[in-house]
């Protein structure tokens, strides 16, 4: 019997459906009445101007927030119906997965079979892993000495504010909402300048799931307005951020005044070593994956390739094949697996990190430059022979930019691995268990993937170590985050 494979369809850009803050479950301008437009990578065009918010709005925002903490139908509502509430925005998510995916697609640059297979499965996985958390948050009772019952409670932690950025706007919400309702707090958000779109939509269907006014709050603007009012408000309990180090740095400082519970997800420089008796194939295809995926915008790409002396030659051959097969093009198209770099600012400073390499000695085996004249295109760029201290092996550049760097034996790259200020993933390929485990366990990293790259599941906790941020997101881990711990300790006498 013959079968037919369909071809993935082509996408459409949806309708823009939403623009403005959501306070206290109303639509709104901004206090100033101003916007700012949000662009579409592919084409430099404008795709719509969205309210721009900033302190006054962020202060009206944490009004509504701590009024459904302490007062609002949310403060009183069973841990069980938030679940039930979570479960039915995943649901509602998941009817609308094309046009969210398709929206991630125009605001974003990323390409459309990345956003239906990738971006959207993983947010609605991770808002039902969370909605299942919500009933199972539970304290302790603990032996005391004396004639004393003691015991624990997990409690909100009251009114969070969420700053996220633009590489995966979407399930960057979904990684920060899920602990966060799961725990029984409320939230105001600042989505990236870059990616306010999706966020937007997401929210209207929270409100469609009928989540209560003030539990989820969203205000989009820039980081040194918005952001940084959000950061510095006496009346909120805790900032999560993901971003780059230096705006973490930033906020550490600004919300010393007001000794705000911190979480950070920060960048990486993270090393995949391929070692000699590795499959060698599948190595390469999960160098390029490593690397390549997401136009290279992953706070955990594998940007430092160690590669082992004896297969560098064969390596490489086979890596540059397939980086330069790379389909580069419209994103909306089913077949395309590059888009464009979210906007000028990351495409100048790509662009400079490849100039950089060339000057520093980096043999540049293919890509180097800009992708056509329209949009914010870099080509997929591998260098190799690169060295431990140049630029390119240091600095997190957030592009289609790989490091190839060749190594003798084991002590020597878990060394060489270890030498980052960052630690939040790494990668080795081998098929020696021995050697993959004193791997795992000699660097100082918060991921390890062995044979693998980027396997992401919401019960696996994810984050860094060093300056790759400071707490895990995903998993039961998170659930910390959102939550105080309040010992009760009562007489029987
Ligand atoms: P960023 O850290 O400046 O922006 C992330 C978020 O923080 C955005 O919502 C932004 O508006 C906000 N923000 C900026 N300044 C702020 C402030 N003073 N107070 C409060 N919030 C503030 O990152 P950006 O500028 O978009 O990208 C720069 C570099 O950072 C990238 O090239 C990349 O290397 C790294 N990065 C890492 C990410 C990761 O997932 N680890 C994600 C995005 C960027
Ligand atoms: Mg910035």
């Amino acid at each position: 019997m013959a079968t037919v494979t369909q071809k993935p369809k082509q996408a459409k850009a949806p309708n823009i459906r939403q623009t403005q803050l959501l306070i206290d479950g109303e639509w709104v301008d901004a206090v100033s009445g101003k916007t700012f437009a949000t662009i579409n990578p592919a084409t430099e065009e404008k795709i719509a101007d969205v309210a721009e918010g900033d302190k006054a709005d962020i202060d009206r925002a944490v009004k509504a927030a701590r009024k459904a903490f302490e007062t609002g139908p949310w403060s009183k509502m069973d841990a069980r119906d938030r679940g039930r509430l979570m479960n039915k925005l995943a649901d509602l998510v998941e009817a609308n997965l094309e046009e969210l995916a398709a929206l991630e697609t125009l605001d974003n640059g990323k390409p459309i079979s990345d956003s239906r297979a990738a971006d959207l499965p993983l947010v609605i996985d991770c808002l039902r892993y969370y909605a299942g958390w919500a009933d199972k948050i539970h304290g302790e009772t603990i032996p005391v000495r004396g004639n004393f019952f003691s015991y624990t409670l997990r409690e909100p932690l009251g009114v969070v504010g969420q700053i996220i950025p633009w590489n995966f706007p979407l399930l960057m919400v979904a990684w920060k909402w899920g602990p966060a309702l799961a725990a029984g707090c409320t939230i105001v958000m600042k989505p990236a300048e870059q990616t306010p779109l999706s966020c937007l939509r997401m929210a209207e269907l929270a409100m469609e799931a009928g989540f209560p006014p003030g539990v989820i709050n969203i205000v989009p603007g820039y980081g040194p307005t918005a952001g940084a009012a959000l950061v510095e408000h006496p009346d909120v309990d805790k900032i999560a951020f993901t971003g780059e180090h230096r705006t973490a740095q930033l906020i550490m400082t600004n919300a010393a005044q007001t000794l705000k519970r911190l979480t950070f997800e920060l960048g990486g420089k993270s090393p995949n070593v391929i070692f000699a008796d590795a499959d060698l194939d599948a190595a390469v295809a999960g160098a390029e994956f490593g690397l390549f995926f997401n136009q290279g915008q992953c706070c955990c790409a594998g940007s430092r390739v160690f590669v082992q002396q004896d297969v560098h030659e064969k390596f490489v051959e086979k890596l540059v094949s397939r980086a330069s097969n790379r389909k580069l093009g419209d994103p909306f198209d089913p077949e395309t697996t590059q888009g464009p770099q979210v906007d000028e600012a990351q495409f100048s400073k790509i662009l400079s990190y490849i100039e950089k390499g060339r000057q520093g000695g980096a043999e540049c085996l293919t890509g180097g430059e800009r992708f056509g004249d329209k949009g914010f295109y870099v080509q997929p760029t591998v260098f190799n022979n690169v060295t431990d201290d140049m630029e390119i092996a240091t600095d997190e550049i957030f592009g289609p930019v790989m490091s190839i760097l060749p190594f003798k034996d084991v002590d020597e790259v878990v060394e060489r691995s270890n030498k980052s200020m960052f630690g939040l993933a790494a990668a080795v390929w081998t098929r020696d268990v021995g050697k993959a485990h004193h791997f795992a366990k000699s660097v100082r990293a918060g991921t390890i993937w062995v044979n693998c790259y980027d396997v992401f599941d919401a019960a696996a906790p994810f984050g860094g170590f060093k300056m790759s941020g400071i707490g895990r997101e995903l998993g039961e881990a998170a659930l910390a985050n959102y939550t105080e711990l309040k010992t009760v300790t009562m007489s029987l006498d």
